[in-house]
């Protein structure tokens, strides 16, 4: 979908589909009352008629109003003279694109950044426009084989109409950034909904490869079994043994900085698909552990979003990247590795796999001298159990760096929640045979994973962001939600403004 931006009055312009806020109790917005006044007072009579209320999230389709007024959308904006919260904004536009995809319309208007929203401005209000619309027309199809009936022609460009020249400026910055996140939105989506036999982590590897090759300052590098073993990655390499797919750890360095400024490091799990090894996970819903590796395809979607946005950063973005499978070679429970750390590891449980491919890709890393290293990784069913969809997880060993991820899920609308990595979780991790277990027992499952990663990044600013509640919608309608790119291109695009 194309986006532009454009200033002047509503009344003047043309489009297949005006989109215009209307409050409770009749009140019409600024745009709405210039088409009103344009078409002859049709749009006041309609309200008059109740036949929309104007609460947040309400819409109304109108045809026909006057000659340049094919069709115009009428959406809920709630109490006149009061400002939206940025939740309701969000409803408000989500319910807004939602109806515009099921007008024939091929081009819209969209007047709602007129609105005031609490503590945000134009750009912000631009941003989530392109983002939310992003969201709103993603189809996953490509493995169909016969497309589903397109009726209705998909909206093919969508215009923002703001103030004045001053308001164009700004809100076209924030449309090239909306455009680049939801483009990384997109390439995370298609990633994760691609099924464990397409997406392995060899397939992971290629695309990680094409990305470098669009980008001038994108380099990709990828380490195969024979690196890790030398290494000495026996973690990671543990997990991926029950497999025929070789793992791969996938290293995407961006340079957009100076050469001494200190990367940001992301560390995304790529578990290509998880079925829980020996520790057999059981049949229902296991196909979602495609989804295993949507950590990895936040990396991969952060890093376009950052070279196509040329930030001036130094990112690296690394995957550890394998399956999850019983096989007689697989891990047993019991079983000793020794990580790249040199720290060994009694695997009580196949099942917690995650830990075991990131602890070494954690270790990896240091090679880099991050200025900080950011986790991502659909860790733990309890964090699904404790957050639901609505936050990730966050535990860190930086509480600056926890602030600024929770303020830039705030800012995004891609909400995290700080947990507590006490030192009293940490001792549920304890083994009687090696220097911890894999797991902590069943209280605090999402806490003592964390744990189990402090463990490998003391010597680094750091933060874990357990994404298993928040990358993916389970059941009808399920598939991948992007998130939480937004989050981490919040936080990248502030400390470029904070300039550091
Ligand atoms: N990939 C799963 C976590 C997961 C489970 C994400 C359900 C989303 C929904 C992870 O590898 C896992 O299996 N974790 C175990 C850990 C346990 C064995 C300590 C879990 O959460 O059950
Ligand atoms: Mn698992
Ligand atoms: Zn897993």
């Amino acid at each position: 979908m194309e986006f532009s931006v454009k200033h002047g009055s509503v009344e003047n312009q043309r489009s297949a589909c005006f989109v215009v806020g209307v409050h409770e109790k009749h009140k019409l917005g600024a745009a709405a009352a210039a088409l009103d006044a344009a078409c002859g007072g049709v749009l006041s009579r309609t309200l008059k008629g109740n036949d929309i209320k104007g609460k947040v999230g309400d819409t109304l389709l109108l045809h026909h109003l006057g000659e340049h007024m094919e069709r115009v959308l009428l959406v809920g904006c709630g109490k006149a003279g009061e400002a939206l919260s940025a939740a309701d904004y969000r409803k408000m536009l989500g319910a807004a694109l939602a109806a515009l995809k099921g007008t024939g319309a091929k081009d819209a208007l969209l007047t709602l950044t007129e609105l005031e929203v609490k503590e945000r401005d134009l750009a912000w209000k631009a941003r989530q426009a392109v983002e939310l619309a992003g969201g709103v027309i993603y189809q996953f199809d490509q493995l169909k084989s016969k497309k589903e009936d397109k009726e209705k022609p998909p909206i093919k460009k969508v215009s923002l109409l703001v103030a004045d020249a001053a308001a164009e400026k700004a809100a076209k910055e924030a449309v090239r950034q909306g455009q680049a996140i939801q483009a990384g939105m997109k390439l995370a989506k298609d990633l994760a909904n691609l099924p464990g036999n397409i997406c392995t982590p060899r397939y992971l590897a290629e695309q990680a490869e094409g990305l470098a090759k669009g980008s001038k300052k994108l380099k990709a590098g990828i380490l195969d079994e024979q690196e890790m073993e030398k290494l000495g990655m026996g973690a990671l390499l543990s997990v991926a043994k029950g497999s025929r797919q070789p793992p791969r750890l996938i290293v995407l360095e961006y340079q957009g900085g100076k050469k001494k400024d200190k990367p940001v490091v992301l560390v995304g799990k790529g578990l290509t698909f998880d079925a829980g090894g020996i520790s057999l996970k059981p049949a229902a819903a296991m196909d979602e552990m495609k989804y295993d590796m949507c950590g990895g395809a936040t990396v991969l979607g952060v890093m376009q979003a950052v070279a196509e946005l040329e930030l001036p950063l130094n990112v690296v973005g690394v995957v550890p990247s394998s399956e999850n499978l019983p096989d007689g070679a697989a891990n047993k429970p019991g079983d000793i590795v020794t990580s790249m750390s040199g720290q060994t590891i009694e695997i009580l449980n196949t099942d917690a796999e995650g830990r075991l491919i990131l602890c070494d890709a954690l270790t990896y890393i240091k090679k880099f001298d991050p200025a900080v290293v950011i986790d991502i990784a659909t860790l733990t069913g309890a964090c699904v159990v404790a957050l639901g969809s609505q936050a990730s997880g966050l535990l860190g060993n930086d509480q600056a760096l926890v602030d600024a991820l929770l303020a830039a899920g705030q800012a995004s609308g891609d909400r995290a929640w700080q947990m507590p990595l006490w030192p009293e979780y940490d001792e549920q991790l304890k083994s009687p045979f090696a220097d911890m277990a894999n797991i902590g027992g069943k209280e605090a499952g999402t806490i003592t994973a964390a744990c189990f990663l402090a463990r490998y990044t003391k010597d680094y600013t750091w933060a874990h962001l357990d994404i298993a509640g928040t990358a993916w919608k389970s059941g009808n309608g399920k598939g991948a939600t992007g998130r939480p790119v937004p989050l981490l291109m919040q936080y990248l695009l502030d400390r470029v403004t904070s300039d550091k």
